[in-house]
């Protein structure tokens, strides 16, 4: 006779498992591949092994009807959405995408990029102490709002929206019932802003109707297009910096590893993306009947990718997995960013924001340290800081790429 499938009655999306939720992780980890989550009746899946394997095969596990945990916002919010896409749907939504988000197209925002970087940490840390959430959403708001051609009075809606579409992905709990107007809002709102007539020429909503009118894409589908980019593209890279410098902050000798190779800024950024993903848990459908290592998994049901467990799992990184050690090898192969055909595609615009931020800093601040409790933002799916004091020790000597604009370097 088959062993009992392993069962768990945690709740993951309760407030006190959001606020830590890596014992729980564990102990669905030590009870098997696949754990049976009786409160919302979906299968868990903790470790790195099984949630690659589960990514990388779209044919038993699709996105379609499975990336959030209920239905309604499957077929309400994310129908027609390039994640909830599969097979040739996916890859036509995609292609719009990738021309925009390519690595050879990036690159060419790394001036910009890089100059925005050394005014805002200017500007955040001339008085020494300075939060590190408000760094990173000023830097990724004004680097995405423009690559986005929408106007800057959009942000406030777009802001709210994106972090309420994270939490409408999780369970139908009180936190869902709140977000789902705000979610719905910012929906609207792309209805009615992202119009031809709105969009700046050049931008990422202006190569969305570029395709429509090429034939590539139906008109209908401009708008869940968008919603990628606004959605996806925001409280991630900012939760994922905040976390990058309250680490380097909390670990001192990190800090001067990246002080004297500032080529390890990427690295850094990685290794917190490893420890704390900023999208906890993504789902799938189940297509056929299947199995994960011994565990038996019926077609027609739901599996929740732990990304956040998996950077935990001692298998893959050894008994050193829950410390931060920017010189990690290997720590970009963490699943943060997901893998397979569902791959982030905003990775190349995610490390090069992180990178000049972390560049910057660590040109003027021979010193990072906390300075008072960081306050952590809950939702359902996104983890990170909504507010991270830190002191900056400024440099006697200020490079002249990274002076505020208007004042001079001491001397
Ligand atoms: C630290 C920053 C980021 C993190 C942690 C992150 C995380 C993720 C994850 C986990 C997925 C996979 C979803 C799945 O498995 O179904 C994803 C997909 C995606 N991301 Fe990111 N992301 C980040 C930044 C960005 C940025 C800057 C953009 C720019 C627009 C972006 C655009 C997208 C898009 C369009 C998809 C959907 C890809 C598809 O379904 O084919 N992301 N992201």
């Amino acid at each position: 006779m088959p062993a009992p499938a392993p069962t768990s009655e945690v709740d993951l999306f309760d407030d006190q498992v959001l606020a830590d939720p890596y014992p729980a992780y564990a102990a669905l980890r030590a009870a098997g591949p696949a754990v049976r989550l009786e409160r919302h009746g979906v299968w868990a899946v903790p470790g790195y092994a099984e949630v690659r394997t589960v990514l990388q095969d779209p044919h038993t596990y699709p996105s379609g009807g499975g990336v959030a945990l209920t239905e309604l916002v499957n077929a309400e919010v994310l129908a027609g959405t390039v994640l909830a896409a599969d097979g040739d749907a996916h890859r036509r939504l995609r292609r719009v995408l990738s021309a925009q988000l390519a690595p050879r197209t990036i690159r060419r925002l790394a001036r910009a990029v890089g100059a925005r970087a050394d005014r805002l940490v200017a500007e955040h840390t001339q008085g020494g102490d300075f939060d590190a959430a408000a760094l990173a959403r000023q830097m990724v708001a004004e680097t995405v709002l423009s690559l986005m051609g929408l106007p800057e009075t959009s942000w406030p809606t777009i802001t709210g929206g994106a972090a309420a579409t994270f939490d409408v992905f999780g369970p139908a709990n009180a936190r869902y019932g709140r977000a789902l107007p705000t979610a719905r809002a910012m929906v609207d709102f792309l209805l009615t802003t992202v119009t031809r007539a709105q969009v700046t020429e050049g931008s990422w909503m202006h190569a969305i109707f570029r395709a429509v009118d090429a034939g590539q894409l139906q008109e209908a589908e401009a708008v869940p297009l968008a919603s990628a980019y606004t959605a996806a593209s925001m409280d991630t890279t900012i939760l994922g910096l905040t976390e990058t410098l309250y680490q380097l902050a909390r670990h001192a000798t990190q800090w001067d590893r990246l002080r004297r190779t500032p080529s390890l800024a990427e690295a850094a950024f990685h290794e917190a993306l490893r420890l704390e993903a900023p999208v906890q848990g993504f789902g799938r459908m189940v297509a056929r009947t299947t199995a994960l290592g011994d565990v038996r998994i019926e077609a027609g049901e739901q599996v929740w990718l732990l990304y956040g467990s998996t950077g935990r799992d001692r298998r893959t990184w050894g008994p050193r997995a829950d410390r931060y050690d920017i010189a990690r090898t290997g720590a970009h192969q963490h699943l943060a960013f997901g893998a397979g055909p569902h791959l982030c595609a905003g990775i190349p615009l995610a490390l090069l924001q992180a990178g000049a931020v972390l560049r910057a800093l660590a040109a003027r601040c021979p010193q990072l340290a906390t300075a008072g409790k960081p306050t952590r933002t809950v939702n359902n799916v996104l983890r990170g800081w909504t507010r991270v004091p830190l002191r900056a020790e400024l440099s006697w000597y200020l490079p002249p790429t990274a002076t505020a604009p208007g004042k001079k370097a001491p001397r």
